[in-house]
This record gives structure tokens, C-alpha cells and sequence, in this order.
């Protein structure tokens, strides 16, 4: 029954809106929605939160760049936020916005109750400010850049409310000694304590020199610090001030990258605890995904949109990689080939293969049903057989147990890595065991129709537990197993707990075999993601139906487009001007390039097969009508059009064999 299930919180950090979702938001909130998925399949009532953090000098400054007001800027952005984790299928069961009403009277409400408790005060403070990373950077001098994002730092002196920090070093040095697991991992955890240890000054928690902010009530000039405001959006996100009518604060973990680790680990208790408030169970900060080493963030220009993977490879090939390759607290690689790599070894090649081959086979001999074999439901049949064998694998991997390859101990670490490798060796059994007993044999002999029906039971019975076990992670093609072995009724809503050997039914029609995940070609699907990444972002007022459906349009209709698709993209021929090598990106090069009407700056990733020296004066082919994009940092204004050869997609020059002008039009 809901009302007596045991509740479990857990939040991603709330997102800010002076940028759009890329791969590294959006690994914070995979994994947060694969921890809600697995949860709610072990009973909890569960609640996820993601949201927006609207305030501050940055909204400022892109609003105004914008023309447009902080409060229409923000409500597009928040917007597109919403849609980008809509269309990757992950549900948040609260989106908080933190300039939403409710928000703003609990950020009061917090505020008010650490001053009347004693622990704000008025003051003034002189320092240099960060206003990139919203935060003044302590012992740093005027003209220091930021130790964090390397930027100019600002001198800013205030009249602000303090917050006493310093009266809550002990209190929570007590609280971490207490709970050994609060801060994680343990290396985040040793950071946080040597810095408490170390002293903690005051924290100015109001503005005056900040306009786009909550209000402090009755101070007026004076708007909240963003950390004190987007903090406290955990607390909102369950009812605020109300927030034991709704039960579920505490939080029971805070998700949240590295950096901000300080934030959540430090300030946030201490605010929690200066208002006598419960505070949240765990802090777990995960590691930063890369680009070429490093980390993959907005400024940098260095970042991967969700959606072009998700359109070319589908929603679980991207949860898969993020989960799998990274293993969980640490920093992980992003790149293309990685990302195939996984997809055609482990999806296509691995369950997709799998699943295909088994469901195949009880299509053809059993004529679609679940063959009924009582030693392949008890497994009868003495110890050490290959039929137990795999029993006894699905049963550990369903287990807790990580030195029995527990894929539910590994989860409950948050060790997701480990906990699809686990699943992944059931998979491998299954695959050898089908080698070994060949059923495609067995099944040109009548007399061993009894065996051949316990094969591709114990096959169809250990792919349930794959199912299961791997909804969390892989939760739309798990989904699309479950039905193709006959099952009914969600696959969210089975309780892992009630996971038995020998459930699945005898006689259980089975659907159809469909491919689960197409095998695909390297070079092709690289080269797809490559040009929906390079497509131009839809502004934010457009209408849902953009550029990304057109090509999905397209897809369907087996590629072809039409003329007036084609007159879209403006491509003319140009000439090389200079060519230079990109410092720390062996693959690009920043060329000028004449396209009759302008010189252009193009970066383009060809670097390991051309001579910059030797592309002075080669006419190439350039679409011209892209919008700018960084790589590297580095503006790029079109792009050179290429032919992509051999399996690694080498790029090779598209170019022409008789005289043309520079500037014509190719049609
Ligand atoms: N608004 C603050 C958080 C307030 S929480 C009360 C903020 N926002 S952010 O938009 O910069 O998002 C930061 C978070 O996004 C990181 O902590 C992490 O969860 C995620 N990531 C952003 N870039 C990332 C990577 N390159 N790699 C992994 N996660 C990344 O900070």
C-alpha cells in the first residue's frame, strides 16, 4: 500500500539557465533518474527533483543581451530545460524553478529563522568576486583571476548580511565524525574536512549590487547570495516551510558534480543547522565527464548536446555509455568512437543479439510460446550442470552480494559501472551456454525435444532477469524485452525483491522478436551525431517541431529530402587564406578561408591528414550558412565539406579538377 511504503529523496543540482543542457547535465540527471527507477522497483515511494536556478548577475547580463526581461528570458530557459529531459524520458517528479513563488517564501522562511536564532548579522565586505561562479574568492588580491574558472576577478564591496559560519566549524566536524557516510566519496570527503578543519570565515548571504534576486524582506536593496537561494530549492521542491506534511525531507542524497561539493557539503548543513532543521542523509559527488581531457563545460565551447545521440542512437545507448564507462566519482572521457564502441560490443552485439537469437528460436520451434520444461523451472538435474550454472549466475547477479557479482550490492554503492558488468556476465553465460548446448542442434532431433525446451526456457527465464535487473539503466528497450517475453504490465512497477527463478510462466506467448538495438556503422552514425551537433540550436522561442524533427521526418521517409531541404544549406567554394594547428587539439585546424564575399574563420578536424602549410591557396567547398560554434574554444564560422573514408571516417577534402571562381554556388 503507498501510505505505508518508505519514502526516499533525491535531488540533481538545479541547473543555471544562462545555458542549455549538455552531455555533462545531463549524465547528473541520468543518474539521478536511474537511482529514482531502481528505488521505486525496490519499493520506495520515491521523489526526484531537477530544476532551474534562475537568479543572479549572469541572467543579468544574457538577458540584456538578449533584449529581453530576466523574467521572459528565464521562463524560455527554463523551458527548453524541461523539454531536453522530456525528450530523453527522464521524469523528475518536481521541476523547481527558484524563481517560483513558493521557492522565494521558503528562502525568506530559512533566512528568517537563522537570523532570529542569532546566527545573521549586518556588516560590510570588501572583496574580489567571481561573478562567473557567483562567489567572492577568499585571500585573493585585485587583479587575481579566479582559481576555479581562470577569469578576471572583480573588487566589489557590499553592505551584506553575514551568515556565521565560522560558529559552525565544530558542530560540523561533529556532525561528519558522526556520519562517516554523509560526504561522497571518500576522497571528497577528506577534501571537505581539511577545509573545515582548516577555519571557515563568515558567508555574506545578501546583495545590494545585484538586482535579479529574491528580497530580503523589509531590507530592500538586499536580494539573496544565488548559493542561499539555490540551496534552499531542496527544501522547496518538498514543501518548504510545510515540509513535514509532505515527509520526505531529510533528502536522502544530493547528487551534485565535484566542484560544487563545498556548497552542499558545508554551507547548506550549517544554514540547516543555524535554523534547527533536519539535514539531508548523504552528499555524493560524482566526477566531471571530458573532452579531450577536459572538463566538457559551456565556456570551454567544448560540449555534446544529448540530442543528436539520442536521435541517432536512442535513449539507452547514451544512459549505457555514461554508466558504464564512467566509473561513478570519477572523471570520465567523452568520444564518439567510445560511444559505438559500447553501442555495437555490449547493446547490438551483446543483449540486443541475445534476445534476438533466443526469442527466434522459440518462435520457430516452439511456435512462439515459452517452452514448457519442469527441469528448466526447478532444475532438477544435479549440481555443476551448465543449466544450473546459469540459475545460479542470475540469482547472484540479482543479489546483493558483490564478491558473488551482486548487481544490487553494486547499485546501492552507487557503483554503476560495476553493477552493469555484473549484468553483463549473465549475458555473456548465456550466450557461451547457448554455444555449448546448440539448440539449433537439438533441435533436428525429436528425441531431444524435452531438452531443447529447458535450453531456451533457462535462455528466455535468465534474459527476465536481465530485464529487470537492467530496467533502471536501460529503461525503454528492458521495456520493449519484457513485452517481447510475453510479460504484461509495467516493468517500473515489478519489485526487484520478488525476483524468482522459475517465475517465468510455461505456455507465455511471446511477441514478436524486434531488433532491440540496430548493429551500426561507425564512420555513418559519427558522422550523423557530428552534423545535428553542428546544426544551428533552435532559439528559444521556436515551436517544439525544429530542425531535430525534420531530420527524424527524413529518417522515416529512408533519407530523402526535398529540393527546397536541400536549397537550405549554402554551400560555395573558398580559398584557403592561412592554416594553423589548434594548441591542445591534435585533430583541428583554424583556417581563413575568402568565400568571395568575406574571409572566414573555420576550425576544422583534419589536422592529422593535411599540412597546414599545404593548404594555403587550395580551393575547398564551404557551407557557409551555419551558425558559429566553438570548437576548443575557438570560433568557427562554416564548416569544410569532406568525404569521410575508410571505418575511422577519415576525412578527405571535397574539391573540383577545373578552374572555379571563388565565392560560386554549388547547387
Ligand atoms: N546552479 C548551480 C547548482 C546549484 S545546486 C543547489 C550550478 N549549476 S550548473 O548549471 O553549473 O550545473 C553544475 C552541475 O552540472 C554539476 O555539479 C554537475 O552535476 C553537472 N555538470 C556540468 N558539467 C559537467 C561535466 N562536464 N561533467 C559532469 N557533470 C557536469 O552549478
Amino acid at each position: 500500500m503507498a501510505a505505508t511504503r518508505p519514502k526516499y529523496y533525491l535531488t540533481t543540482p538545479i541547473y543555471y539557465t544562462n545555458g542549455l543542457p549538455h552531455i555533462g547535465h545531463t549524465y547528473s540527471t541520468i543518474v539521478c533518474d536511474t537511482v529514482r527507477r531502481y528505488k521505486r522497483m525496490c519499493g520506495y515511494d520515491v521523489v526526484m527533483t531537477t530544476g532551474t536556478d534562475e537568479h543572479g548577475v549572469n541572467v543579468e547580463r544574457a538577458a540584456r543581451k538578449a533584449g529581453i526581461s530576466e523574467t521572459e528570458f528565464v521562463s524560455k530557459m527554463a523551458v527548453e530545460w524541461r523539454r531536453t529531459w522530456d525528450e530523453l524520458g527522464i521524469q523528475g517528479d518536481e521541476f523547481i524553478r527558484t524563481t517560483d513563488v513558493n521557492h522565494a517564501r521558503t528562502v525568506q522562511w530559512l533566512f528568517k529563522l537563522c537570523r532570529d536564532n542569532g546566527y545573521v548579522y549586518k556588516g560590510h565586505y570588501t572583496g574580489q568576486y567571481c561573478i562567473h561562479d557567483n562567489a567572492f574568492v577568499s585571500d585573493a588580491k585585485p587583479g587575481d583571476p579566479c582559481p576555479d574558472c581562470g577569469r578576471p576577478t572583480e573588487t566589489v564591496t557590499e553592505e551584506n548580511y553575514f551568515f556565521k559560519l565560522s560558529a559552525f566549524q565544530k558542530p560540523l566536524l561533529d556532525f561528519y565524525a558522526k556520519n562517516p557516510s554523509f560526504i561522497q566519496p571518500e576522497t571528497r570527503r577528506n577534501e571537505v574536512l581539511s577545509f573545515v578543519e582548516g577555519g571557515l570565515k563568515d558567508l555574506s548571504i545578501t546583495r545590494t549590487s545585484i538586482r535579479w534576486g529574491i528580497p530580503v524582506p523589509g531590507e530592500e536593496p538586499h536580494v539573496f547570495y544565488v548559493w542561499f537561494d539555490a540551496l534552499t530549492a531542496y527544501l522547496s521542491a518538498v514543501g518548504g516551510p510545510d515540509y513535514e506534511g509532505r515527509g520526505f525531507w531529510p533528502a536522502d542524497v544530493h547528487l551534485v558534480g565535484k566542484e560544487i561539493i563545498r556548497f552542499h557539503a558545508v554551507y547548506w548543513p550549517a544554514f540547516l543547522m543555524a535554523a534547527m532543521l533536519p539535514l539531508p542523509k548523504q552528499i555524493w559527488a560524482h566526477g566531471w565527464l571530458l573532452m579531450d581531457s577536459t572538463k566538457m563545460s559551456k565556456s570551454l565551447g567544448n560540449v555534446v548536446r544529448p540530442k543528436p545521440i539520442v536521435d541517432v542512437l536512442g535513449m539507452d545507448a547514451l544512459r549505457y555509455f555514461l554508466l558504464r564507462e564512467v566509473v561513478f566519482g570519477q572523471d570520465g572521457n567523452f568520444s564518439y568512437d567510445a560511444l559505438i564502441q559500447r553501442y555495437n560490443a555490449d547493446l547490438a552485439n551483446g543483449l540486443g543479439n541475445l534476445a534476438s537469437r533466443v526469442l527466434t528460436m522459440i518462435e520457430k520451434y516452439f511456435d512462439g510460446k515459452i517452452p514448457n520444461s519442469l527441469s528448466g523451472v526447478r532444475l532438477l538435474e544435479g549440481e555443476g550442470n551448465p543449466d544450473r550454472g546459469i540459475k545460479e549466475t542470475a540469482q547472484f547477479v540479482a543479489g546483493e552480494d558483490v564478491r558473488l557479482a551482486g548487481a544490487r550490492g553494486y547499485l546501492v554503492k552507487f557503483d554503476f559501472s560495476r553493477a552493469l558488468e555484473a549484468i553483463w556476465t549473465l549475458i555473456s553465460a548465456v550466450d557461451a551456454y547457448l554455444t555449448t548446448m546448440q539448440p539449433w542442434v537439438l533441435a533436428e532431433d525429436e528425441s531431444k525435444r524435452e531438452r531443447l525446451a529447458t535450453v531456451l526456457y533457462i535462455s528466455a527465464e535468465a534474459l527476465r532477469f536481465v530485464a529487470v535487473l537492467a530496467h533502471p539503466v536501460l529503461p525503454d528497450s528492458t521495456s520493449k524485452l519484457w513485452r517481447q517475453l510475453g510479460q504484461t504490465g509495467p516493468l517500473g512497477g515489478q519489485s526487484i525483491d520478488a525476483l524468482r527463478w522459475g517465475h517465468l510462466k510455461p505456455g507465455t506467448k511471446i511477441a514478436k522478436a524486434e531488433t532491440l538495438f540496430p548493429r551500426v556503422e561507425k564512420a555513418e552514425a559519427i558522422g550523423r551525431m557530428e552534423a545535428m551537433e553542428s546544426e544551428p540550436q533552435k532559439p528559444v522561442t521556436a515551436p517544439a517541431t525544429g530542425a531535430s524533427s525534420g531530420a527524424a521526418a527524413a529518417q522515416a521517409t529512408n533519407h530523402k529530402i526535398s529540393i527546397e531541404d536541400f536549397a537550405k544549406v549554402e554551400m560555395r567554394v573558398g580559398q584557403v587564406k592561412t592554416a594553423e594547428r589548434v594548441q591542445g587539439a591534435d585533430k583541428l585546424l583554424k583556417l581563413t578561408v575568402d568565400i568571395g564575399t568575406e574571409v572566414r574563420q573555420i576550425v576544422a578536424g583534419i589536422a592529422q591528414q593535411y599540412d597546414p602549410d599545404k593548404l594555403i591557396g587550395r580551393k575547398v567547398i564551404v557551407v557557409v550558412n551555419l551558425q558559429p560554434r566553438k570548437l576548443r574554444g575557438v570560433e568557427s564560422n562554416g564548416m569544410i565539406v569532406a568525404a569521410a573514408v575508410g571505418p575511422e571516417g577519415r576525412p578527405v577534402l571535397a574539391g573540383f579538377h577545373e578552374e572555379v571562381e571563388v565565392g560560386a554556388r554549388l547547387k
